[in-house]
């Protein structure tokens, strides 16, 4: 049974800016599977502990938090990119995408506790979907290892700057090219060097440079090579 591959779940991994969230939410809708969006958890814990004044460095505190999330990923409003994210039945959707919360992140995702409680929910998230595809960073590597699809998404780093300053720009999130450029180095350092959990392509995922690809083209390819049977 351990090596039997979960045919009905999609992993999809990469770093920020690399496309992955638009193209995820893209293909679920293509394979009617529910899109789950592992980043915005991570930015919900964050928010939570930020509003709670626990110190970044109290590993003990933040462990806690994340044992009894009240959390909920609902799909997106008409016309939204982004799902609906709900904490203690208050909507955070556009909180926790706010440089506050983003910069904040790995202090809380570097956790190995913290890291094996979301993990956990994440297991059984996709468990109870008729179909998931799943986007993260660890999900083809350590969340879901026996999933059958796997694909890991990159961009250059001048691609990846410019995608995520106009998705800021859009939601009216001020903020200049260099500290985009400052957030995305700093979190890919972060999220490949981590000791748990770590941004890294799964031995079986799919390499997609998403560099000179529209994003109907990326969700084309992808569906192309999705195995669902
Ligand atoms: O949307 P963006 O790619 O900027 O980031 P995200 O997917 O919302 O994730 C935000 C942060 O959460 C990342 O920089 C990672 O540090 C962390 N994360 C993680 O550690 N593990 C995951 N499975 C997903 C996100």
């Amino acid at each position: 049974m351990k090596f039997l591959k979960v045919m009905n779940t999609v992993a999809i991994d990469g770093p920020a800016g690399s496309g992955k969230s638009t193209v995820s939410k893209l293909v679920a809708e293509r394979l009617g599977f529910t899109y789950i969006d592992t980043g915005a958890m991570y930015r919900a814990l964050t928010l939570k502990v930020m509003r709670k004044d626990i110190p970044f460095d109290d590993e003990a505190g933040i462990t806690e938090v994340s044992q009894s999330l009240d959390l909920q990923l609902l799909p997106a409003d008409a016309g939204k990119e982004t799902i609906r994210v709900v904490l203690d039945s208050e909507d955070i959707s556009e909180e926790i995408r706010k440089m506050e919360v983003t910069v904040n992140v790995k202090y809380v995702a570097k956790i190995p506790e913290v890291r094996e409680n979301l993990v956990r929910l994440q297991r059984k998230m996709a468990k109870d979907m008729n179909g998931a595809v799943m986007e993260g960073r660890d999900i083809g590597t350590v969340v879901l290892p026996n999933a059958k699809n796997k694909f890991y998404v990159d961009a250059s780093f001048e691609e990846r700057i410019e995608r995520r300053l106009a998705e800021l720009r859009a939601k009216g999130h001020p903020t200049t090219h260099d500290e985009v450029a400052d957030d995305l180095k700093q979190r890919d350092h972060t999220d490949k060097t981590r000791k748990v959990g770590p941004l890294k392509k799964a031995d079986d995922a799919i390499f997609t440079d998403t560099t000179d690809l529209s994003i109907d083209e990326v969700v084309t390819k992808i569906i192309g090579l999705v195995n669902t049977k």
